[in-house]
């Protein structure tokens, strides 16, 4: 496979993951995370997608799309730990949460994830769903809609 059709199997599958994650969570209450801000395009989705959730976003830097600056009121800048501990202190409740951190480092992500799984956890509403590119822990693995291979991206619900 190519490295331009992998991207484009990268693209689906954040399109096909976040629009089925979204109509999942539907009758639950709760905001939405995003986890790693970048150029905005995830958020940019999940805004369109939902957009009477509040999405909180963290990142360490803010540098996405001009059209894609979430509210200063909903982005937090800086370091994830930080960020979901003050999250937690705010008492925020997530109905869903995705995960697009990541160095492209396979074993430091998957550190990562690992790392902030249990910081995660306690921030999600039961039954909220976590979408993710990286393993994470402590969370129930479901399958995803059947258009995305097994172990392209990842879904969790939160117990
Ligand atoms: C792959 S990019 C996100 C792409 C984005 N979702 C999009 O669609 O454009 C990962 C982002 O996560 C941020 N990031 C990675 N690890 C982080 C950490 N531990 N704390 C805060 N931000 C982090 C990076 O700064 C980067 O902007």
């Amino acid at each position: 496979m190519s490295r331009l059709e992998s991207m484009r199997r990268r693209l689906t599958a954040q399109i096909d993951g976040i629009n089925w994650a979204a109509e999942t969570i539907a009758p639950l209450n709760g905001d939405v995370l995003e986890l790693g801000l970048g150029n905005g395009r995830t958020y940019d989705h999940l805004r369109d997608r939902l957009p009477n959730r509040r999405i909180w976003v963290i990142d360490r830097i803010l540098q996405p799309h001009p059209s894609c600056i979430p509210p200063a009121e909903c982005f937090l800048q800086g370091e994830a730990d930080a960020m979901l501990a003050r999250l937690a202190d705010q008492g925020a409740r997530i109905v869903l949460a995705h995960y697009d951190f990541g160095f492209g480092v396979k074993d430091k992500d998957v550190a990562e994830g690992a790392r902030l799984s249990p910081l995660i956890a306690p921030l999600m509403v039961p039954g909220g769903l976590v979408v993710s590119q990286q393993p994470l822990i402590g969370f129930e693995q479901i399958a995803g809609p059947d258009t995305i291979a097994p172990d392209r991206y990842l879904f969790y619900r939160a117990p």
